[in-house]
């Protein structure tokens, strides 16, 4: 085999998502002990910020600067090199997870027991869906009360749209909670509460044998019993194809906190889960295995400190080898650019790194040269597909408040939408800008940083707006004919595609009735 090819098969990168508070951070953390990345828990710093309702935007600039830290966390685990993509746990920064999952190959979704299936993970589970992004499923904090582990696979079926097959099994909950059974090794594992221990194993040929009586109980282990021959009859066996195609979920149980059931889901997950896939491109099918380079840039990050407005560019790897300083064409602006300081994430480190490969992120110091989306190439002229805009959820008019300085605003505004901080739609009839996010602190983030990095004032002004649709038509007429009509709810996106602006569920249910020719997408990407 090439190293190429080598390279490849040993690579895994995804993200853990989850709603906030199920433990995403604390699973993180854990799993980097394991790969030796960090030595002690509570190393990693939450990235998250604080879900108070008034979220107080110079917290934010502060944990942004942790969250740089923590983006891609690189690590060796046995002969595989794990890429962890951090998602950002507020609600109001969603769009970026969304873009971060178009870089993973799979995911790890976490959800609390007590709390079963949250509003944000049933979001993001959608997004996979879309992407058939392979998923197994950590039920989390298991030493606490929570619901009926079969009532829990049950709600996960139902509420994320997905098979699942328990591949561990819980002996008991909460206070009763003795540890768990994996089904995929056949071993068992005692739960003994620690945060830094890994658990301990007790030797097993299978679950008949009684050790497993003298270990738990007699009646946990025929409770056990009973719950597997459950499992068997009504689940079908895991099926890695399956599961590799998005179809069915493995489901692990666990203690984040206690470092339990964390490593059997580690293991587990580097043997199961994809080394880097191919991905579309406009023009064609790119593998990762094509010896010619390419990759594109899903996140950009801006520096905190507003005198100097540099930026990394997260690049992901699709195919070949990135070598520093080689001439790579950065097919929107048609370029030739060299990297002279590429940066990789290991071990809670950031280095400059003179080779990568697929699958993995690097860094790129910019100044202004990236946009979302872009694509780097040994020189093919290839655009990949797959970042999608969803359409926002909350949308206000942004104003000029300082007419010196409409340059900078311009500028200003420009810039954070290339870093993908909002989305900016102009209505045709007005020609207002109107700036769409999905949470209302990106409001506030914007025109702060439009004063603090640019010199411009702005100030928001209310529209009352349901959702942006983008429309598509065979039938141009119909196209025409709904832009008349709707003359005064049309808009255009940075792409100069066509938005209607529907102001209620009522408005865009009429309208689609009213043109069954015309086909209303919710994201950017049909
Ligand atoms: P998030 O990133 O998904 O938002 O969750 P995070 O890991 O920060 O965990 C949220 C809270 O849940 C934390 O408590 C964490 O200690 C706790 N937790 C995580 N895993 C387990 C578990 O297996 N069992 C129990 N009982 N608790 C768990 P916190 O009090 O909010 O934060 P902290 O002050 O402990 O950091």
């Amino acid at each position: 085999m090439s190293t190429l090819t080598d390279e490849i098969a040993r690579r895994r990168t995804f993200a853990i998502i989850s709603h906030p508070d199920a433990g995403k951070t604390t699973l993180t953390e854990k799993l980097l002990l394991f790969g030796g990345a960090i030595h002690i828990a509570g190393a990693v710093k939450s990235n998250k910020i604080k879900k108070t309702a008034t979220s107080d935007w110079m917290e934010i600039e502060k944990q942004r600067g942790i969250s740089v830290a923590t983006s891609v966390m690189g690590f060796n685990y046995g002969n595989y090199k794990i890429n962890i993509l951090d998602t950002p746990g507020h609600q109001d920064f969603a769009e970026d997870t969304y873009r971060t999952l178009t870089a993973v190959d799979s995911v790890i979704i976490v959800v609390d027991v007590a709390k079963g299936v949250e509003q944000q993970t049933r979001k993001l589970m959608e997004v996979c869906r879309m992407r058939n992004t392979p998923v197994i499923i950590f039920v989390n904090k298991l030493d606490r009360e929570g619901r009926d582990a079969f009532d829990i696979l049950d709600e996960l079926e139902a509420e994320l749209k997905i098979s699942v097959r328990p591949l561990s099994w819980p002996i008991g909950i909460g206070e009763k909670f003795k540890g768990v059974y994996n089904i995929y090794e056949n071993t068992l594992d005692l739960f003994t509460p620690d945060k830094q221990k890994v658990s301990e194993r007790v030797e097993i040929d299978n679950v008949d044998d009684k050790a497993v009586d003298a270990a738990v109980g007699e009646k946990e282990a025929a409770q056990l019993r009973e719950d597997l021959e459950l499992i068997d009859g009504v689940y079908p066996e895991f099926d890695r194809e399956a599961y590799l195609k998005g179809q069915v979920a493995p489901v692990f149980f666990g203690s984040a906190l206690n470092t339990f059931g964390v490593k059997e889901l580690l293991d587990c997950f580097v043997e199961i889960a994809p080394a880097p896939k191919p991905i579309e491109a406009v023009e064609r099918r790119i593998t990762p295995d094509e010896e010619p380079f390419t990759g594109f840039v899903f996140k950009i990050h801006a520096n905190m400190d507003p005198n100097h407005r540099s930026c990394i560019a997260f690049v992901k790897i699709c195919s070949g080898k990135f070598e520093r300083n080689a001439p790579y064409k950065h097919i929107r602006s048609g370029k030739i650019l060299r990297f002279a300081a590429p940066t990789a994430f290991m071990a809670q480190k950031k280095n400059i790194v003179d080779e990568a490969w697929p699958g993995d992120i690097v860094g790129i110091p910019d100044t202004g040269t990236f946009k979302i989306g872009d694509t780097l190439t040994s020189g093919e002229d290839l655009h990949f597909k797959g970042l999608p805009s969803f359409s926002p959820e909350m949308f206000k008019y942004i104003e000029n408040t300082d007419p010196m300085k409409s340059k900078q605003l311009e500028k200003g505004i420009q810039q954070l939408m290339d870093e993908g901080v909002a989305q900016l739609f102009v209505n045709q009839f007005n020609g207002r800008k109107i700036i769409g996010t999905v949470g209302q602190l990106q409001f506030e983030v914007i025109q702060y940083r439009l004063l603090h990095e640019y010199g411009a004032q702005c100030r928001w002004e209310p529209i009352s707006l349901y959702k942006a649709c983008w429309i598509e038509s065979d039938d141009e007429n119909a196209i025409a004919n709904f832009k008349r009509r709707k003359h005064q709810f049309m808009a255009v996106d940075r792409e100069g595609r066509d938005v209607f602006l529907a102001d209620s569920n009522y408005v865009l249910q009429m309208a689609q009735g009213d043109f069954p020719s015309i086909r209303f997408h919710f994201t950017s990407e049909f």
